[in-house]
């Protein structure tokens, strides 16, 4: 809309220059043309074109990216405001399953239970390497107090990822032959060998209503989510047609909050501990390097540690194959 509003008005201006004495006023327009044009509220509109994006340059693509993770992590951080804290009495998870039918708390101590999948759900993810997941895991520790103990959930470190594209999912299950799953984790591994690893940077780390824990990233280097999304999709025809999460989110699911802590107290202060979470772990760097094919055998085996197979392909950045950036 900014784009286009400043086509038109400039538009008109052009044919009045003939006029020498509104020379002044154009020269007047034209610069407030371009002090408008260059203000952060006239640019913001851009972001929400849901038309054709291809006569963007590649600079304006990223920022445009860029803007619509900031404005998606926005949104998803004044949901627990909105929703308040419903994991509190052991609800329901953002998927549908009950908690309690996901974890076991009667002994005092966190145990997942193991449900299998059928058909299993097979996800491609970015995988996040252990030595960083380990430091995130640490800053997560020891941020939310021991109350917790016994009622949080934490991501196993060997397995931090960013969900990317579903080729089967619990919503929309596509059963299929082995010999397609061959084809997916082949036509997986292509689309791996185009993208170039990703440096990320944590822009935030929200609190869901449902309790879930999320690192949510920006982008500083390498092939967008919303481009290995598109190119996953061509790759894997038969995928379900609604995908689980918005095109340009890179999220990582650090932990769960299964119920109020032991001490009642703590309940009054998740903003503090969310926000000494952030101010531990803002702008933390990481680069994914690995594009993981995964089949889920027991329900959600990649955050309950399940049952899973994985097939690792490294992100190649063989731009020869196509343009890799973009
Ligand atoms: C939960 O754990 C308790 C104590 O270890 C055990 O007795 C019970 O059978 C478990 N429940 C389920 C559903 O696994
Ligand atoms: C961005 O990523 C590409 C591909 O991995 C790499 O060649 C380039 O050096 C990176 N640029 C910066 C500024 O890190
Ligand atoms: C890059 O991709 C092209 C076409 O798929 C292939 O011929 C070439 O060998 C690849 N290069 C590398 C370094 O993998």
């Amino acid at each position: 809309m900014g784009k286009i509003w400043r086509r038109a008005e400039c538009g008109k201006l052009y044919h009045i220059c003939t006029n020498f004495h509104s020379a002044i006023i154009i020269v007047s327009f034209l610069s407030a043309c371009i002090v408008i044009s260059t203000m952060p509220s006239f640019r913001k509109p851009f972001v929400e074109l849901s038309c054709d994006h291809r006569w963007l340059h590649d600079a304006q693509k990223t920022y445009l990216y860029t803007t619509r993770r900031s404005k998606l992590y926005e949104d998803m951080s004044i949901d627990i405001a909105k929703n308040g804290p419903l994991f509190l009495d052991m609800g329901t998870t953002s998927q549908g399953l009950q908690l309690s039918e996901l974890f076991n708390l009667s002994s005092g101590q966190v145990v997942p239970l193991q449900k299998p999948a059928h058909p299993p759900v097979r996800a491609t993810v970015l995988h996040l390497d252990f030595d960083t997941a380990r430091k995130i895991l640490q800053a997560v520790q020891k941020t939310f107090p021991a109350a917790f103990i016994g009622v949080m959930w934490y991501q196993d470190p060997r397995l931090y990822h960013s969900s990317m594209y579903h080729a089967s999912h619990h919503l929309e299950p596509i059963p299929a032959s082995r010999e397609e799953i061959a084809e997916e984790i082949r036509a997986t591994n292509e689309v791996a060998k185009r993208c170039c690893p990703l440096d990320i940077r944590l822009e935030r780390v929200v609190l869901t209503s449902t309790g879930v824990l999320l690192g949510c990233w920006q982008v500083v280097n390498g092939t967008d989510p919303a481009i290995i999304r598109k190119w996953l999709k061509t790759h894997l025809p038969n995928s379900p047609t609604k995908q689980l999460y918005n095109p340009v989110m890179i999220h990582t699911s650090l932990a769960r909050i299964l119920g109020p802590p032991r001490d009642q107290k703590m309940v009054n202060y998740f903003d503090t501990y969310v926000s000494n979470l952030n101010m531990e772990l803002c702008n933390f760097k990481a680069t994914l390097r690995e594009l993981w094919f995964v089949e889920e055998m027991d329900v959600l085996a990649l955050a309950l540690n399940g049952r899973l197979k994985q097939h690792r392909f490294p992100l190649e950045c063989n731009s020869t194959s196509g343009k890799a950036l973009f």
